[in-house]
């Protein structure tokens, strides 16, 4: 992680050679102009390119461009891009070696570290995919100054989501970023978001495949994913991956209050500090047995029954199994407007 690293590429990769660029309309711009002469593939912008067409297609760039098993690719964008890209790059030639330059601030904290790569397919969230790490994930958070506001928005409630699993500083720190130190990538900034992709290496490199450990990282996601397959069904209703976490992290929070006795005052300062950054903290007309379905399709729902990750207090978060269908209800009361 470090300012004006987008200009010390490719010799930031070494010793990898990149010989293939995945990026899309909105990052290609960023490119630097050191990695413009290399092949490459760009993808429309937005969660539309998570699909099996694009996918197919970009497999058969790879295939025109005549890479190896050891050709190294570059995935240079959101967690659209590193999500697709990786998983082209685990499937071609059964796997070739890939790195991670995320531009967004989900990307950055979250979507580029840890290997796991998908597309959405038959209407789920990242349902098929795979674990393939990448090389390397180089961070320059000068790159967030050319995010739409909203998507840099979206991007704190990962932030937060992993503050809170660690607690602590990186907890403290989180409380008082705002979105003018982000936008400048000030040492402040900079020092939450390398917080952040530290706490997540670490639970990764404990349990790369997501069994034990690392699934503290799901926290706001069993909600959140489902209320953001939800929404983009409905045209001009979409959430954003982060907006969709922001609505889950208070979810996971009112089910926490009532089935760990987990006081108030967590939902609370969780939703001031969505609200203080711009984030929608509340959502109307959401159908609880239509959110359920969702829940029900989540690959990690195991043996049938609900799995919860539940905030107990900064720096302490507990795994709950085999959760009744009716902590939906209770979870989704924390979006009622006037709660
Ligand atoms: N985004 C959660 C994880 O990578 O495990």
């Amino acid at each position: 992680v470090a300012t004006g690293l987008l200009a010390r590429l490719p010799a930031a990769l070494a010793p990898a050679t990149p010989a293939f660029v995945v990026a899309d309309e909105n990052t290609l711009p960023l490119l630097p102009p050191a990695l413009a002469h290399l092949p490459r593939h760009v993808l429309p912008p937005g969660e539309a390119s998570k699909s099996w067409a694009e996918l197919e297609r970009l497999l058969l760039a790879l295939d025109a461009a005549g890479l190896d098993r050891d050709s190294h690719l570059v995935a240079f964008g959101g967690g659209v891009v590193t999500d697709l890209a990786g998983l082209a790059a685990s499937l071609h030639r059964r796997g070739i070696p890939w790195s991670a330059v995320p531009t967004s601030l989900v990307g950055q904290v979250d979507a580029a570290c840890g290997g796991k790569t998908a597309i959405d397919f038959a209407g789920g969230k990242n349902t098929i995919g795979s674990f393939h790490p990448p090389r390397a994930v180089l961070v320059d958070p000068a790159a967030l100054a050319s995010l739409p506001g909203e998507h840099l928005r979206a991007g704190l409630a990962e932030v937060l989501k992993t503050a809170l699993i660690a607690g602590g500083e990186l907890y403290a720190r989180t409380l008082e970023l705002d979105l003018p130190a982000l936008v400048r990538a000030d040492a402040r900034a900079t020092a939450v978001i390398a917080g952040c992709l530290s706490v997540k290496d670490g639970l990764v490199r404990r349990d790369l495949h997501d069994h034990g450990p690392r699934r503290a990282l799901n926290l706001g996601h069993t909600f959140g994913h489902a209320l953001e397959a939800l929404s983009l069904r409905t045209p001009g209703a979409g959430l954003l991956h982060g907006e969709a976490v922001a609505l889950g992290l208070l979810c996971a929070a009112r089910v926490a209050g009532t089935r760990r006795g987990v006081g108030a005052g967590l939902e609370h300062r969780l939703r001031d500090r969505l609200s203080a950054w711009g984030l929608g903290t509340t959502r109307s007309g959401l159908d609880p047995d239509a959110v359920l379905a969702e829940m029900r399709r989540d690959k990690k729902r195991r043996g049938g029954r609900l799995t919860l990750i539940l905030p107990l207090a900064p720096g302490r978060v507990e795994v709950l199994e085999g959760l009744d269908d009716d902590v939906v209800r209770i979870g989704l009361g924390a979006l009622t407007p006037g709660c």
